[in-house]
């Protein structure tokens, strides 16, 4: 633990400054570690395309059902460039909106851009499904990582050269004490530091279920809110837009689940 201790005392000793998202506040992001994780030597996950499809993560291979997380993407990468941006909250409403399909695909999908490196963090602790999605039966300790008591490079995975993954396999209490630690925060900037992603994708728990989200939400540097078509009540979502861009910027909501439109495009967004 000497080296997160280290790079975390880093991370507290340049908070300061006038930078805007979530480095607002920090002077200068915490210095590299070292030279910085060798992506290759982390764990791989093995997925079966057949398990990603049944589940609807098809964004890993080109073709008419990526599309939508294509524009998805673009939009994002522009909005992230544009603001030297990094980290993206993912989060709704309600329940099963579709946050961890979304974001799973959008993942895949900015992963298929060979020379962006991506990183999906689960902290949706109340249910975390990942590795479920991913057909996947294997502990894995993220939450371990943001308490301290696991290294990131033990429990962070990747599938292929550029995408990597922080994922929870058990429900973990008191995740909204956990998220709002400055403990957690310090450990997401020496993760960010010493892995040195182009973007951050923090799957969290719906907004509705707990103050989990808004617990951690001043550490992202903007949110993409999901709703479910003819499912989320229009004020839910502006509750949480108005609770959200209290806090960060609020990129858009993706319209999931619509059923009037084609196969394969059941997803809108709108900024
Ligand atoms: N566009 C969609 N159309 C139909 N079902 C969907 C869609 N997106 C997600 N689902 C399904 O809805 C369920 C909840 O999705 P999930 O991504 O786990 O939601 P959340 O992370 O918001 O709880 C899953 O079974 C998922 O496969
Ligand atoms: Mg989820």
């Amino acid at each position: 633990m000497d080296r997160i201790q280290n790079a975390i005392a880093k991370a507290r000793a340049s908070r300061d400054g006038s930078i805007t998202g979530h480095r607002a506040g920090k002077a200068n992001l915490p210095q590299p570690s070292k030279a910085g994780v060798d992506w290759s030597t982390l764990t791989e996950l093995r997925l079966s395309p057949t398990v990603l499809d049944d589940n609807r993560l098809v964004a890993h291979r080109s073709g008419p059902d990526s599309t939508v997380f294509d524009l998805m993407r673009i939009n994002l990468v522009r909005q992230l460039q544009e603001h030297r941006w990094t980290r993206v909250a993912i989060t709704s409403p309600g329940v099963g909106c579709g946050k961890t399909t979304v974001a799973l695909n959008l993942a895949f999908s900015l992963a298929r851009l060979t020379d962006i490196r991506v990183m999906v963090l689960e902290l949706d602790f109340r249910r975390p499904t990942m590795l479920r999605a991913f057909g996947l039966n294997r502990r894995q300790n993220f939450a371990g990582v943001l308490a301290g008591i696991e290294q990131p490079e033990d429990q962070i995975t990747r599938w292929g050269r550029n995408l990597a993954f922080g994922l929870n396999s058990a429900q973990v209490p008191n995740s909204a004490e956990l998220l709002s630690s400055d403990l957690a925060a310090d450990i997401v900037d020496v993760i960010e530091d010493s892995f040195r992603p182009d973007v951050m994708l923090f799957d969290m728990p719906p907004m509705n279920v707990g103050d989990d989200t808004l617990a951690f939400v001043d550490q992202v540097d903007c949110a993409l809110m999901i709703a479910a078509a003819e499912e989320t009540p229009i004020s839910q979502i502006q509750q949480c837009g108005k609770e959200l861009a209290a806090h960060t910027q609020v990129l858009g909501v993706v319209l999931n689940k619509c059923r009037m439109i084609a196969s394969g495009e059941n997803y809108g967004y709108d900024t």
